[in-house]
């Protein structure tokens, strides 16, 4: 099957009893034994539950994988693939990173005894001047957020693997729509489902997806002893969001790269980074490994006052974190999903304060183009009225 038909039909059969075309919600906790002799595989909802087994297949589907593992969140996802750690060991951790990993990374692992390095991803080379002994995992993410870089990822993999490493790749801001790591190499894709797969910001879902066997079994050992499971419910409307992930997703990257074309147009813009632009620093290597430049576009102005007014003043366009669902937002990384850093920090990772992050939903681009262009325009009006 192709993915689009994988999305609506893996795991998805009519139900057995009623022949429901659309999964039930099976909202119980507990499911009954037929004897004791045979323990189902299904029994308590906090290690399976029907819901969340069908979620499981089909992600595990899209990505190219054997293994998936649903969790209550992203974060969930990225500290159960953490949790294959032990006390003594060294993590690698792209510096180009999600601020919430990169939280994970700097707070909480050395309370277990865990150290980690930043690499660049976009430098394999970075690698080997950063791996120690003890290292045992490497993690890294593209598109970046909110830089929209795009490391190679098959080049990643092989310094990594030079290593001996385990690679974990954030695939959440392209989707499985637009590129399948596990078919570069990569050990463990995770996901915040509550991005593009689940699409409608509705829920926070998280998943994990390999190949590998060993690591599924403690991956999933994990989450049913942490009990990091969303309900059933959560789990039916982040399935009920990947069946559609294929069409929406080539709505997003249309929008996305005219708005895109459009701001790199408008001069009032100083920069736009979207891996689809031909000036962008990594559209050969996105043309390379992805089917789609996706639907994050960040932008730059002249003065901090002018990206808040713009990302104050959008109509269309609203203010609010997260990402990858149907409506379009902007975000303010330093505020947002970057707060955890300073300044410094954000700096030094390409995130000035000057910058917005769009993710352009699936609505009229010719409205979002308007929407954009509006607030610019109305920064500048004001100021040329207070100027008089
Ligand atoms: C790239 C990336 N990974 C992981 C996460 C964490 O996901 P969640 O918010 O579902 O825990 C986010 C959240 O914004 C994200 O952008």
């Amino acid at each position: 099957m192709h993915f689009a038909t994988k999305a609506l039909r893996v795991g998805q059969d009519p139900d057995p009893k009623y022949k429901a075309v659309v999964p039930p919600i099976y909202q119980s906790s507990t499911f009954a034994w037929e004897d004791l002799d045979h323990i189902p595989r299904i029994d308590y909802s906090r290690c399976q539950n029907p819901n969340r087994d069908m979620l499981e297949q089909v992600i595990a589907a899209l990505e190219n994988g054997e293994h998936c593992t649903i969790y209550s969140s992203g974060m969930a996802a990225v500290a159960a693939c953490f949790a294959l750690l032990k006390q003594g060991d060294h993590l690698l951790v792209a510096n180009d990173i999600y601020g919430g990993t990169f939280r994970l990374a700097e707070k909480y692992l050395p309370r277990q005894g865990i150290t980690y390095s930043s690499f660049d991803a976009q430098d394999a080379d970075s690698i080997k001047s950063v791996v120690q002994p003890t290292s045992k995992m490497l993690i890294f993410e593209g598109p970046t957020n909110p830089t929209m870089r795009v490391p190679d990822i098959a080049k990643v993999v092989n310094a990594a693997k030079e290593a001996g490493l385990i690679v974990v790749f954030d695939n959440t801001f392209a989707s499985p729509a637009l590129q399948n790591p596990l078919d570069l190499g990569v050990d463990i894709v995770l996901h915040s489902t509550t991005k593009y797969i689940s699409g409608h910001s509705d829920v926070v879902g998280g998943a994990t997806i390999t190949n590998d066997e060993k690591l599924a079994y403690e991956i999933f050992e994990w989450n049913k002893a942490f009990g990091c499971n969303p309900s059933p419910f959560d789990n039916w409307l982040s399935l009920r969001g990947a069946r559609t992930l294929s069409v929406r997703m080539e709505r997003h990257c249309q929008n996305a790269q005219a708005i895109a074309e459009a701001l790199e147009a408008n001069p009032k813009v100083t920069k736009v980074h979207y891996p689809g632009l031909p000036s962008h620093p990594d559209h050969e290597t996105a043309k390379k490994q992805m089917s789609g430049f996706g639907g994050m576009v960040s932008i730059e102005f002249a003065t901090v006052e002018e990206a808040r007014w713009v990302a104050e003043n959008a109509k269309v366009f609203l203010l609010a974190e997260s990402l990858g669902g149907v409506e379009s937002l902007i975000a303010y990384p330093p505020l947002m999903s970057h707060a955890t850093m300073t300044e410094e920090q954000r700096v030094a990772r390409g995130i000035p304060p000057t910058m917005l992050r769009l993710s352009v939903g699936i609505e009229d681009v010719r409205d979002l183009i308007e929407d954009i262009s509006q607030s610019i325009d109305s920064y500048h009006k004001r100021n040329n009225s207070l100027d008089q």
